[in-house]
């Protein structure tokens, strides 16, 4: 069973990866193999709108040997799937969005890639926008058929400077319970 996180975040190793390894800590202490994608140095364009995911149906983006593509296999491998993200001006970052533009096109032309996969975001935020910036993962996750794994909050931690939302309590307990939670629906779907 594995769990692939994909960090967003243009920042290496900042509040996101806090909040994801939090998160991951759990889901490895259940057994679970997880890996952790940092998108920060990496060069990742959206959607072209080419089409031709549509027309070859090989869960790829067609003809593209990039990052994405990389990604997209990674999600492939995978029996859950979490994507991470600051709130940038309210809402997700530009990787985070092209990633889930190309992710979920080319889904809808390869349905096992993501259906009923175990799916989960994780927000880290200074001060505004995070609920919303967990809504525009959520998109791709229902969409696409996935399940969903929920927390004892909405998945955001608090935090401007680096590591900063190490110090939000209730944040950190969050991405505890997500995991726990995301581990216990792994359990329960026989991934
Ligand atoms: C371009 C940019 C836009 C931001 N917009 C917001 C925002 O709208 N609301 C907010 O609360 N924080 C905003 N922030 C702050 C980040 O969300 C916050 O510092 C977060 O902890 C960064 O996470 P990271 O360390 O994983 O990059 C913004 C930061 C940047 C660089």
């Amino acid at each position: 069973m594995k769990v692939v996180a994909f960090n967003c975040s243009a920042r290496k190793d900042g509040n996101t990866a806090v909040l994801i390894e939090r998160v991951l800590d759990e889901l490895r202490a259940e057994g679970i193999e997880t890996e952790h994608v940092q998108l920060a140095g990496e060069r990742i364009q959206g959607c072209t709108a080419c089409m031709k995911c549509a027309e070859h149906k090989d869960g790829l983006c067609y003809g593209r040997k990039d990052f994405g593509n990389e990604c997209i296999i990674k999600m492939h491998d995978a029996d859950g799937i979490i994507i991470g993200s600051p709130v940038y001006f309210a809402d997700i970052t530009p990787e985070a969005k092209a990633l889930i533009d190309r992710a979920g096109y080319v889904a809808g032309h390869k349905k096992e890639m993501l259906y009923r996969k175990v799916g989960a975001g994780v927000i880290a935020v200074r001060r505004a926008g995070a609920v919303h910036a967990l809504d525009s993962i959520n998109h791709l996750f229902l969409i696409r058929q996935m399940v969903i794994a929920g927390s004892s909050y909405w998945n955001l931690g608090i935090g401007r400077e680096k590591g900063e939302v190490a110090r939000d309590e209730e944040g950190m307990r969050t991405m505890e319970n997500l995991g726990k939670n995301m581990a216990w629906l792994l359990g329960k779907l026989g991934a």
